[in-house]
């Protein structure tokens, strides 16, 4: 079949890079779809199972850290458009190791940026480059006000650092070499498929095992959630209308304290899991805080809204509930994920919170 465009989409065995695969590869049969993974501990083809068989689907297990592979691939395969969001993406590991950041954030967006640049040389405007950010690069605010596209990047955990530059790189790439670029910055996610290394999955899981549930801090900081589908909706509505060279927010204007959000949780889960009320809140215990704890994320995301007409589709609330359903139903992914390595994250992770 001769394909409209043949998408390179990084990341896809990821949490929201494979609901990006998925919703692209179900709504645009004419679009082959190549996801390009090199299966970290976070990265599961299970996230994939459903579309695994479309036809329009493949997938190349790849580290964009090889740069001579890359190159390769873009020249064989001539790919027509680009969706970036391969990363190591935990603030906790990359307190740990930031170095495996600077590689695969860093260096691994300027791998896939010079392959792009060879390969779409003479012809820019044919193609598109979307990475996809987060509002971390922003740093953090205080009790008021919220990110614009305008507010000054200020990272500062390794993992917002390396996303910063892994922006201004692609911002580079665009005024100097002229590759039509796209960035969007979004706030935290939740829904199915996370690795539960991230708040919620995490405390969903130990909630169902009964396992101490480790509040940073006083569990004061603020993040701001949306629904991982309403990102995957706002890419697509993005890569097909952004102008080249802009810059989007994404989020849903929906800020929780940690501490409001997991009581919320626990209550949920205390009545999905036929438990008496507040048996799951004792499972709370405040440990260390994070190192460099950015205090609240808040995205202002008007741009997204009143220019392309995107809006979050869910209430959190509703989707919360449908994200909780979602990991007691499929206990077999997550029983898989958390088997082997995990063990020994989670104990090197917490043992002297
Ligand atoms: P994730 O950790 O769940 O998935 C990352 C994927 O990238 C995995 O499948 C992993 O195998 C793959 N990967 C890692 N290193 C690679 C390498 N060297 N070569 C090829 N593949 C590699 O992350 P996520 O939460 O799905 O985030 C996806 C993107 O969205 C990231 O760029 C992240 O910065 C951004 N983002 C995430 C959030 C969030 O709340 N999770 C919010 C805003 C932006
Ligand atoms: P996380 O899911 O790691 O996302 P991010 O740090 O990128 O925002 O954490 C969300 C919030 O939850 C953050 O303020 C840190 C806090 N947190 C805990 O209190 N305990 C935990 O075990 C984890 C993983 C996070």
């Amino acid at each position: 079949m001769n394909y409209k465009k043949k998408i390179l989409v990084t990341g896809g065995a990821g949490f929201i890079g494979s609901h990006v695969v998925r919703l692209f590869v179900n709504k645009y049969p004419d679009y082959q779809i190549v996801n390009l993974d090199v299966l970290t501990y976070a990265g599961n083809l299970a996230n994939l199972k459903d579309i695994e068989v479309a036809p329009n689907y493949r997938f190349v297990k790849m580290d964009i850290v090889d740069a001579e592979s890359i190159t390769n691939l873009f020249q064989f395969e001539k790919f027509t458009d680009v969706i970036h969001l391969a990363a190591e993406s935990h603030v906790d590991r990359s307190i740990t190791n930031p170095t495996e950041f600077v590689m695969t954030n860093v260096i691994g967006t300027v791998n896939l940026l010079n392959a792009a640049k060879l390969i779409w040389k003479g012809e820019m405007e044919k193609h598109r480059f979307y990475h996809v950010s987060t509002d971390e690069v922003y740093g953090s605010l205080g009790e008021t006000g919220l990110f614009t596209e305008q507010t000054a990047y200020d990272p500062h955990s390794p993992y917002s650092a390396s996303k910063a530059s892994s922006d201004h790189f692609v911002r580079a790439y665009g005024d100097t070499y002229g590759l039509q670029t796209v960035i969007s910055n979004c706030s935290n996610n939740y829904g199915s498929y996370q690795f539960p290394e991230k708040l919620l999955p995490l405390f969903i899981n130990n909630i169902q095992n009964k396992k101490a549930l480790p509040v940073y801090g006083k569990g004061e900081n603020i993040r701001d959630w949306l629904w991982v589908e309403d990102h995957a909706r706002a890419i697509d509505v993005l890569f097909h209308k952004a102008m080249s060279g802009s810059t989007y927010n994404i989020g849903g204007h929906n800020e929780w304290t940690n501490i409001a959000l997991i009581k919320l949780l626990c209550k949920i889960m205390d009545k999905k899991l036929g438990r008496s009320e507040g048996e799951s809140e004792k499972l709370i215990s405040y440990v260390t805080d994070r190192a460099g704890h950015d205090l609240r994320y808040a995205i202002d995301s008007t741009k997204l809204q009143n220019e392309l007409g995107w809006t979050p589709s869910l209430q959190f609330e509703e989707g919360l509930e449908k994200t909780v359903d979602w990991y007691l139903e499929n206990k077999e992914w997550l029983e898989n994920v958390t088997s082997g390595d995990y063990q020994k994250y989670y104990e090197k992770q917490y043992e002297k919170r």
